[in-house]
C-alpha cells in the first residue's frame, strides 16, 4: 500500500477517554514527539466516551483535524492512542498526509536511538511484529490485486508474498538475536562469575538515569533531555567504594503503557535488572507526576519478574526542587536518598549508603604468596578476586584480593594450606573477623 511520506511537522490529536489521565497523558506524548525529532505544530483534543471503530474519534473531529492541518501546513497526524489497522488507513486517506500512533512513534524513537547490533535487531524484530499485524488485518484488499488476465491460476497474491517476506525475515532477525542473547548470557556468566554486585539503575524516561551513571562512573554515556536517549544495556565497574568494585548498570527508561512487543524486544535490557543485586530506582523528583510514575516503573518491575530485587529510591533533579540532599530513612534502613546528578549533591551519601550494604559481603586486603604457592595465585586470578599485584624480592607475589566472605570460606576450607593462608593474612590485616572464620574451619571438619 502507497503511504503518505513521512513529514516532521506535526498535528497531534489527542483523544480524552478519561478526563482524569488527560493532561499528564499528552504531556508525556508531546515529549515523545519532540523526541522523535517532530515540530508540533498544534494539539486537538478529542473528548469522547466512545471509541468510534472507523476513526476512533467522531466524523466531526476527523474535519476539525483537516482544518488544523490546512491552517498550520502540517505534514504529519499524531494520535496519542494506539490505532487499529483500519483506524490508521482511514484517517490517513481522509488527512492525506502520514499518520503515526503511539505505538509506531514509540517504535520510530527506539529505531532512531538504538546503538547496538542487538538494540537494531530487537527494533527491527518489533517493527516487523507491529507491521504484521497490519499486514494481516489490515491490507487486505490487496489479496485481490493481482489478479487479471494471465495472472490468475496458482500465483500468489501480493499478500502472500508480503507475509512470506515478513517472515523469513522475522525468522532471519530472530536466528541473529538468539546468537546474540547466548554471547550476552556467556558475558553475563562470566560476570557473575567475578561475582561483582550488580546495581541497576531504573527509572521513568528522562528521570537522569544516565547522567547519574556518567556522574558516578565517569563515563560518557549519552545523556540528552530526550526521552530514551539510552536503549540499549550498559554496564561499567564503578571504583573506589569502600566495598570493593560494583558493576553498574544503565537500562532503558519506562514510559507508561510501553507498546507490549517492546516490552519483550527489550527482555534483554531489562535482564540486567532482574539479576541485580540492587535497583536505584531513579526519580525525576521535579516532576509534578512522579508518584504516579514511581508506581508505573513499579508495576512494570514486577512484570517482568524483577519485584524481588531490593530497591533504593533515588529522588534526582533535587536541584530542581526545594529540598535538601541527603537520605531518607535511617543509616540501617535507608529508605531513598535526594541527590542531584547534574551538580553532584548528595552523591556522596548515596556512594556510603551503597558501601555500607555491600561490604558487609565481601572482604579486602593485601596477602603475600610465596613462589610455591603458584596454585593459590592462579585460583585467585580465576575467581577474578585479584585486584593489583606486585612481585615481591622472594620471587612470590603480594596482592591485593578482594572477594566475596563464602568464597573466602570456601577456600579456607577446601584450599588445605594455602587457603589457610590467605586466611591467616587477612586476618592479620585486620580485614577479616576471625568468628566466621573459625565456624567455616568447624564445619568444614564437621
Ligand atoms: P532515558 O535515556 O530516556 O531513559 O533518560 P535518562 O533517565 O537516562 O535521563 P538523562 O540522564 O538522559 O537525563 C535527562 C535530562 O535530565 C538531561 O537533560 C539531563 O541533563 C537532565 N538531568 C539529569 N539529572 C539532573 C539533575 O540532577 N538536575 C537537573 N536539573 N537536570 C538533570
Amino acid at each position: 500500500m502507497d503511504r503518505e511520506q513521512r513529514g516532521d511537522r506535526a498535528v497531534i490529536l489527542h483523544p480524552i477517554f478519561d478526563s482524569r489521565v488527560s493532561e499528564a497523558a499528552l504531556s508525556e506524548f508531546v515529549e515523545l514527539a519532540r523526541s522523535a525529532g517532530v515540530e508540533v505544530l498544534a494539539v486537538l483534543e478529542a473528548p469522547r466516551k466512545r471509541v468510534d471503530p472507523a476513526y476512533m474519534v467522531g466524523k466531526g473531529k476527523v474535519d476539525e483535524l483537516l482544518d488544523k492541518i490546512e491552517e498550520t501546513g502540517a505534514d504529519l497526524v499524531l494520535v496519542s492512542q494506539a490505532l487499529s489497522a483500519s483506524q490508521e488507513r482511514n484517517l490517513e486517506k481522509k488527512v492525506k498526509c502520514r499518520v503515526l500512533d503511539r505505538t509506531t512513534l514509540i517504535l520510530d524513537i527506539f529505531a532512531q536511538r538504538a546503538r547496538t547490533f542487538e538494540g537494531k535487531l530487537q527494533v527491527e524484530l518489533a517493527q516487523l511484529r507491529h507491521l504484521s499485524t497490519r499486514l494481516v488485518r489490515g491490507w487486505t484488499h490487496l489479496e485481490r490485486q493481482k489478479g487479471g488476465i494471465g495472472l490468475r491460476g496458482p500465483g500468489e497474491t501480493q499478500l502472500e508474498t508480503d507475509r512470506q517476506l515478513l517472515g523469513a525475515r522475522l525468522r532471519q532477525l530472530k536466528s541473529r538475536l538468539d546468537k546474540v542473547e547466548r554471547q550476552r548470557d556467556t558475558s553475563r556468566q562470566s560476570r557473575m562469575r567475578s561475582r561483582y554486585p550488580l546495581v541497576a539503575l531504573v527509572g521513568y524516561t528522562n528521570a537522569g538515569k544516565s547522567t547519574l551513571f556518567n556522574k558516578l562512573t565517569h563515563s560518557s554515556v549519552i545523556a540528552e533531555d530526550k526521552l530514551f536517549a539510552t536503549l540499549d544495556p550498559t554496564v561499567r565497574r564503578l571504583d573506589g567504594l569502600g566495598c570493593g568494585p560494583l558493576l553498574l548498570a544503565d537500562t532503558v527508561g519506562f514510559v507508561s503503557d510501553l507498546p507490549h512487543d517492546l516490552v519483550s524486544a527489550f527482555r534483554s535490557t531489562l535482564q540486567e535488572t532482574r539479576d541485580a543485586d540492587l535497583l536505584l530506582h531513579v526519580i525525576d523528583a521535579s516532576d509534578p507526576e512522579h508518584a504516579q510514575r514511581e508506581s508505573e516503573v513499579v508495576e512494570v518491575l514486577e512484570s517482568i519478574g524483577a519485584e524481588k530485587v531490593p530497591v533504593l529510591r533515588i529522588y534526582n533533579k533535587n536541584d530542581l526542587t526545594e529540598y535538601p540532599a541527603g537520605l531518607l530513612g535511617s543509616e540501617d534502613e535507608p529508605r531513598g536518598v535526594r541527590v542531584s546528578a547534574l551538580n553532584g549533591d548528595g552523591l556522596d551519601i548515596l556512594k556510603t549508603v551503597l558501601e555500607r550494604r555491600f561490604s558487609a559481603n565481601r572482604i579486602a586486603g593485601w596477602i603475600d604468596i610465596p613462589p610455591q604457592a603458584a596454585r593459590l595465585r592462579a585460583r585467585l586470578f580465576q575467581m577474578e578476586a585479584v585486584e593489583e599485584e606486585q612481585l615481591t624480592e622472594s620471587g612470590g607475589w603480594k596482592i591485593r584480593v578482594n572477594l566475596p566472605e563464602n568464597e573466602v570460606n570456601q577456600l579456607a576450607s577446601i584450599g588445605g594450606l594455602e587457603g589457610r593462608l590467605v586466611r591467616s593474612q587477612l586476618i592479620d590485616s585486620g580485614n577479616v573477623d576471625p568468628e566466621p572464620w573459625e565456624n567455616s574451619i568447624k564445619n568444614s571438619i564437621n
